[in-house]
């Protein structure tokens, strides 16, 4: 069952609020939107509840969870110590996408955090995932009660970004893995929260998201390094290649080169996402479809997973996509194309 009536001005409906709260209360599974992706999520104290989450993704017990908060005051219930530039992250961009990596306090259960000595904390600034954060707290008495979630998506496969798409790649129960799917219309972001952890007081970029290495730099009033190869922290399975993965093979093309590789693979029927002046001059023979790029970062990263979707989804043999332009307001965008490539090639080593 899906609660879908919009009754508040943000949104939100109180009753469908309800409803997820109750089944997170007894250990189920609620999909949830947030401003990045929709979430699978479940009351993070509950360990049964938190093993249903890698049980309905096939996510390996060593893959952290982030921990959602309702507010940055519950952080030190969940961490042991907050590093000065952490804080001030928190500080800046919470609720929003920003996820912290701290040392764990007590309370982070190894079954969240793989094992690891750090948990990965947010505030996600989406209504519905506020109420649904909020409406646990009430419930449970307890200002820290959190949601532990990954993205709503199969381990490996395309993050979901509308409430559709959980339903399609996870399900409801009693044919699917999830107890309740809340549809909060489009996640308005688009790809996954900026991961930042904190090495010796200095703030590194895990994962590449909408908050840019400046926009974090500025905020801790200092260097900020990114994560080397993904080789290096394989813990942070969002960082490994083959994530995000359509099921079809998926080319990056340069752009002065796509017009080319579109031609060589021909009889082949191809799904191609590019700027609408190159799917113009491509030619239809063998298009299976043609989806233009939108020119600006936050455009294509908003639209990007729905898209890979469709591509996925048509009736393309292979899947071609124009290299979108470098800066770092596409590094999210270029590091999820890379790993979707990687992935459908089937250089799959790991995969949230
Ligand atoms: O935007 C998001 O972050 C979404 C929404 C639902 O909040 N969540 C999300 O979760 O993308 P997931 O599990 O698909 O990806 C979380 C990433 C994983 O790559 C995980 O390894 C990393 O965060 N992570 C979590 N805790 C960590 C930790 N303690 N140390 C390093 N990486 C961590
Ligand atoms: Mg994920």
């Amino acid at each position: 069952m899906s609660g879908t009536q919009a009754t508040a001005g943000d949104g939100v409906d109180a009753a469908t609020v309800r409803r997820a709260v109750e089944v997170l209360l007894h250990g189920g599974l609620v999909a949830f939107p947030t401003e990045t992706v929709y979430g699978l999520g479940a009351d993070a104290d509950q360990p049964q509840a938190v093993a249903a989450i890698f049980r309905a993704k096939g996510r390996p017990a060593t893959h952290p969870l982030i921990i959602h908060l309702a507010r940055a005051a519950a952080v030190q219930r969940w961490a042991r110590q907050i590093p000065s530039p952490a804080q001030k992250l928190i500080n800046r961009f919470w609720p929003g996408p920003l996820t912290v990596v701290l040392p764990r306090g007590a309370r982070a259960t190894d079954l969240l955090t793989g094992g690891q000595d750090t948990v990965g904390l947010r505030c996600p600034a989406n209504a519905w995932a506020q109420s649904l954060i909020r409406g646990l707290c009430a419930a449970r008495g307890d200002d820290a009660a959190a949601i532990a979630a990954p993205s709503a998506n199969r381990y490996g496969r395309i993050s979901p970004t509308r409430a559709a798409h959980v339903r399609a790649d996870l399900g409801e129960k009693p044919d699917g893995s999830v107890d309740f799917i809340i549809d909060g219309g489009e996640s308005t972001l688009g790809i996954e929260s900026t991961i930042v952890d904190f090495v010796a007081g200095n703030a590194r970029i895990l994962r590449p998201g909408s908050i840019s290495r400046s926009q974090i730099a500025a905020a801790v009033g200092g260097p900020v390094q990114i994560a080397a190869d993904v080789a290096k922290t394989p813990r942070v399975s969002g960082r490994v290649s083959g994530h995000y993965a359509p099921t079809k093979p998926l080319e990056l093309v340069a752009p002065v080169d796509l017009i080319d590789r579109a031609r060589a693979l021909q009889p082949q029927a191809l799904g191609i996402l590019a700027p609408s002046e190159q799917l113009t001059r491509l030619g239809a023979t063998n298009l299976a479809l043609g989806i233009a790029a939108p020119a600006a970062p936050q455009d294509y990263a908003h639209a990007l997973y729905d898209h890979l979707r469709q591509l996925d989804a048509s009736a393309a043999a292979r899947l071609l996509v124009a290299a979108p332009p470098s800066g770092e307001l596409w590094d999210a965008v270029h590091d999820r194309l890379r790993r979707a490539a990687a992935g459908s090639e089937g250089r799959i080593i790991d995969a949230d």
